[in-house]
């Protein structure tokens, strides 16, 4: 049940409950595809980071170690030692990303492994299975994320073929949630929206998906190729047609500015790789901007990587020390790094829910959307 306390323009702070607690929204998800977060984080760290949802692939747990393996343990929860909310990502993304020899078709995908080469299929049923399984708190609808830009009468075939696959996602997740061997039975499913860069179209499948049975509606297929602008654009034209008592995800999105700028337009969620990526090549956000932490500048520098920030490695360590640890190759350079930068995703997401509740928002999104879009030298 998602609850809207407040708006500021578009922009809404909303109570997301779920089986496994309320989550505060706007927020961000933290991204461990493989059940692990990049960098040495365990779910223990993950608490001490402000983090309210952890996001994995069903596609590299199907892989890797094998979801009946998973559902053996109890279910992803228990495996990671995780008590708060999961959403899983249903394959769609990544076998589309990272699978070699694809074929779609209309039952569903056939790839290959990127592990190890093996053949497997994946459908709607087949995702619904893997995610049920894996016992996660909100499943992701099978979708086609089609890459941009790509010739419209293909991107109209593919988003009715997505419809169809939504269907056939709700009705095996209904089964799936009514069998007393599921762990989770009151699993969530959100459905996707796609169409290119295509308005018509993108406007047009979001009509059909908010009136479908589920718990929340995502936007996908962004982020791959196209503009900055084009992706608020498209993200203006869908947002009046999504339901408003439903969260509203932009998927894998993305920078600092990016995420105000979307908050600003209405969405609620959003989970992106950027904070752990950037964190292990050394790539830190601060209130000002991003820096490098293995700049030369730093070689003796005793102040925190943001002096603002009181993250566990603001709190104890300096810029020079982090700096020695990444030019050693020691990989709790990586670590402090990667906690840092989830806790300044996190705590944007805290900012920007503050700002909505005091109705500051505009105000905020002027100040905060250019400056973290900067880079510091
Ligand atoms: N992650 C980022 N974009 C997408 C998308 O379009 N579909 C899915 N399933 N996951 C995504
Ligand atoms: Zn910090």
């Amino acid at each position: 049940m998602f609850k809207v306390l407040k708006t500021d323009g578009v922009a809404r702070r909303g109570e997301f409950h779920t089986p496994h607690g309320v989550i505060q929204s706007p927020f961000f998800m933290n991204v461990g595809t493989s059940a692990a977060i990049k960098g040495g984080i365990s779910s223990l760290d993950l608490k001490d980071l402000k983090c309210q949802v952890e996001l994995c692939n069903t596609y590299h747990l199907h892989v890797r170690p094998g979801d009946d393996i998973i559902y053996k343990m109890g279910g992803l929860h228990k495996f990671m030692n995780w008590d708060r909310p999961i959403l899983t990502d249903s394959g769609g993304f990544q076998v589309f990303s990272l699978a070699k020899l694809r074929k779609i078709k209309e039952e569903g995908v056939y790839f290959n492994s990127h592990v190890d080469g093996r053949r497997i299929f994946m459908g709607p049923e087949e995702s619904m299975r893997i995610q049920s399984h894996l016992a996660s708190t909100i499943a992701m609808a099978f979708d086609e994320c089609i890459e941009n830009p790509s010739p419209y009468d293909y991107v109209k075939k593919s988003v009715d073929r997505t419809t169809r696959w939504l269907q056939r996602c709700i009705d095996e997740m209904a089964r799936l949630n009514s069998l007393p061997e599921t762990i989770n039975r009151q699993q969530m499913l959100f459905a996707i929206n796609q169409g290119g860069t295509y308005d018509d179209i993108r406007a047009e499948h979001m009509k059909t998906i908010a009136n479908m049975n589920v718990d929340g509606v995502a936007i996908g297929g962004l982020a791959v190729g196209e503009p900055t602008d084009v992706m608020y654009r498209i993200i203006e034209t869908v947002i009046p047609h999504a339901p408003t008592d439903k969260p509203r995800y932009l998927m894998g999105v993305g920078t600092p500015s990016n995420i105000i700028e979307a908050v600003y337009r209405g969405v609620d969620m959003f989970d992106c790789v950027m904070p752990s990526r950037n964190a292990r090549h050394a790539t830190v956000f601060t209130w000002n901007g991003i820096t490098h932490v293995t700049n030369q500048c730093f070689e003796t520098d005793s102040l925190p990587i943001d002096p603002e920030c009181d993250c566990p490695t603001c709190r104890n360590f300096s810029r020079a020390y982090i700096r020695h640890l990444f030019k050693s190759g020691e990989m709790l350079g990586g670590r402090l790094a990667v906690q840092h930068n989830l806790y300044f995703y996190n705590t944007l997401m805290e900012k920007i829910r503050a700002a909505i509740d005091e109705g500051t928002f505009e105000e905020f999104r002027n100040h905060y959307s250019p400056l973290l879009a900067s880079k510091l030298v």
